[in-house]
């Protein structure tokens, strides 16, 4: 278990689309190797979700947590920590919602993105098991987000309105405390 360096954009294994692990390589030692790196690069950073591209491998794994005492995002839901191998994602409801985002791979900068507002991720466990999530709201964008970097895409591929990208102190300073608009 290791904190590993987060890869910042600018890094081409960020635009890599990863490839998915196959049958005799989850549940293996290997990967709950990587996995405790995940989770112990992504709480050190502060963030509440990592994908392995971002610490250098482009494989078809990330996982999300939410802890209750984040004060880079006080206002969510928990959500225990989840890895998410070989993931698919299905729109449930395109209806889009926009909310700020950041990226542990984009260091500070803050952008408005609209998402469909409901989703739905079949993936595996670390073990194999077959599982699934439905997810709507603040946690369908993260999920969204996450899975994105697996086919190499970075939120800032999905800003439309460049005219509010900000960085961390005047997000906090000009828009924190303001409505997210409606989509563009
Ligand atoms: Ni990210």
């Amino acid at each position: 278990m290791a904190v590993r360096e987060v890869c910042k954009i600018g890094n081409p294994v960020l635009r890599e689309v990863a490839r998915d692990l196959g049958a005799e390589e989850v549940g293996s030692g290997g990967l709950h190797e990587l996995a405790a790196d995940l989770v112990d690069t992504m709480r050190a950073e502060g963030g509440i979700g990592i994908a392995a591209p971002q610490i250098g491998v482009s494989v078809q794994v990330a996982v999300i947590e939410i802890d209750e005492a984040s004060d880079r995002y006080p206002d969510m839901q928990p959500f225990v920590a989840t890895f998410f191998v070989n993931p698919r994602v299905t729109v449930l409801d395109d209806t889009e919602q926009s909310f700020w985002e950041g990226c542990l791979s984009v260091p500070d900068l803050r952008g408005v993105v609209s998402r469909p507002r409901k989703v739905r991720v079949d993936y595996v466990d670390l073990e194999g098991n077959a599982r699934s999530i439905e997810a709507e709201g603040f946690l369908a964008t993260v999920l969204q987000h996450e899975l994105d970097h697996l086919q190499g895409v970075l939120f800032i591929d999905r800003v439309r309105d460049t005219t509010r990208l900000a960085t961390v102190s005047d997000y906090q300073r000009f828009w924190m405390d303001r409505p997210v608009e409606e989509p563009i």
